[in-house]
């Protein structure tokens, strides 16, 4: 451990410093559609987003649409097998080249006058060109891809801006976290192919996610309901399972909040779920395919490991700045529409090299707290849409960030660490913000 105290939220004199005091931001920052639009060009536009995972477009053709900050971009492998983001938008007048979700086409053809590309970009027909003289060249208005495309172990990440830095840089010490839930697999595989929990909440985007402050109040009904479950199921109310919840969200010092840098946060419950591996796997051997499963992770990674990766069960609870989390047994997405206004659409992970019936409890789980009949879910939503409504008294504009300022350290892989329920995540991503926001 290193005590040395962390950087402020914003630079002194930076164009984000005049909505900072210490520890506290302006709700401004929530509420404000100019704002808004300057993050989408500074921080959506400016930086990597995460926009698909290759196990969605496993086959040639296949395709999904999404958008990077407000740009419209299809992600889809050609024919020739590679895995490419164009830019959705005909190089005609500009229109959609396509509006469904998600498919598998050989072509693209424009809704609007009919140029059709192959599923690489490339225009290949143009309905009437004798109106174009002999030397048009349709090689040249091919769709145009987006600047920067790279994929990290099967996460595919694009940019607008092409001076971006590389991913690796980017994803700086986030990258072995990811590890953790792709190498839940003994294959190293993942599949987000198990359908989308779509949801829309009135609030601002920065709200989602990462706060290790709000379970026991927010979630408290919840929590209950899963400790009397895990009684039931267990028996005795002191036993491991029946505490579980309650013990990883205290502020146990092995389960920690951690700013990784570059607005990349974690709840960092790692150190807990391995002090307890005894535990996990005895449950896992109890569980249909779990025996198969230990031998399987064990022949990838090592017994020691293959213990660890089976007791963090596939769970960083990360966050990678801006639009990305790792959380349980889903990859979520942040989509921002308008300062009051966000898409987050959460994709259970289906493990690659374990049973369907284990990929099938994996599924149930997820249903318990995520999704719009899930435990947990509707009551985040709520709360965002509350926090929206009390942020338009603005008398005081003033929200604290400041809960465990006094107890954080760095540690030694550079990482700020505070006590799990403390607000070291959300200053974190504040700093990639105020630095994002503020770069000329
Ligand atoms: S805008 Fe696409 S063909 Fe005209
Ligand atoms: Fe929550």
């Amino acid at each position: 451990m290193v005590t040395q105290q962390a950087e402020p939220l914003s630079a002194p004199g930076s164009w984000a410093s005049q909505f900072i005091r210490g520890d506290e931001v302006n709700s401004e920052i929530y509420t404000s559609p100019e704002i808004f639009e300057r993050e989408v060009q500074k921080i959506f536009h400016a930086t990597w987003n995460y926009v698909a995972h290759e196990s969605e477009i496993p086959n040639q053709g296949d395709f999904v649409t999404r958008v990077i900050g407000r740009q419209p971009v299809v992600v889809v492998r050609g024919d020739d097998g590679v895995c490419r983001i164009l830019m959705n938008r005909c190089r005609h007048r500009g229109a959609l080249i396509c509006e469904v979700q998600r498919g598998n086409q050989s072509h693209f053809r424009c809704f609007y006058h009919g140029w059709t590309y192959d599923n690489s970009g490339k225009l290949v027909h143009i309905p009437k060109d004798d109106a174009y003289p002999p030397d048009f060249d349709l090689e040249s208005r091919g769709l145009t891809p987006a600047p920067r495309v790279e994929i990290y172990r099967g996460f595919i990440f694009g940019s607008v801006n092409p001076a971006v830095g590389s991913l690796r840089e980017f994803l700086g010490l986030a990258a072995a976290k990811m590890d953790l839930m792709i190498d839940a697999s003994p294959t190293g595989e993942l599949f987000l192919d198990a359908g989308i929990h779509k949801s829309q909440y009135r609030g601002n985007w920065k709200f989602v996610g990462m706060d290790g402050y709000h379970p026991p109040v927010v979630h408290q009904s919840a929590f209950e309901i899963f400790k009397r479950k895990a009684v039931a199921e267990h028996g005795g109310e002191d036993s491991a399972a029946a505490q579980a919840p309650r013990k990883t969200m205290n502020d146990s010092p092995l389960a920690v909040s951690r700013d990784l840098g570059g607005g990349h946060v974690m709840l960092d419950v790692v150190p807990h779920r391995i002090s307890e591996k005894e535990h996990h796997l005895a449950s896992m051997r109890r569980q249909k395919d779990g025996e198969a499963y230990i031998a399987a992770m064990t022949a990838a990674y090592g017994a020691e490991r293959a213990s660890e990766l089976i007791a963090i069960g596939g769970d960083p609870h990360l966050g990678v700045f801006p639009n990305l989390q790792l959380i349980n047994q889903h990859v979520r997405v942040t989509v921002p529409i308008a300062a009051d206004r966000t898409e987050v659409y959460l994709y259970p992970v289906r493990l690659g090299g374990i049973s369907d019936a284990m990929n099938e409890k994996r599924l149930r789980k997820h249903e318990e707290f995520y999704g719009a009949a899930g435990m947990g879910q509707p009551d985040d939503t709520e709360i965002f849409e509350r926090n929206t409504d009390g942020l338009q008294a603005t008398v005081n504009p003033w929200v604290d960030l400041s809960r465990g300022r006094n107890r954080e350290y760095v540690d030694s892989d550079g990482s700020i660490v505070g006590k799990i329920s403390d607000e070291v995540t959300q200053r974190g991503q504040m700093r990639e913000w105020s630095r994002l926001m503020s770069a000329s």
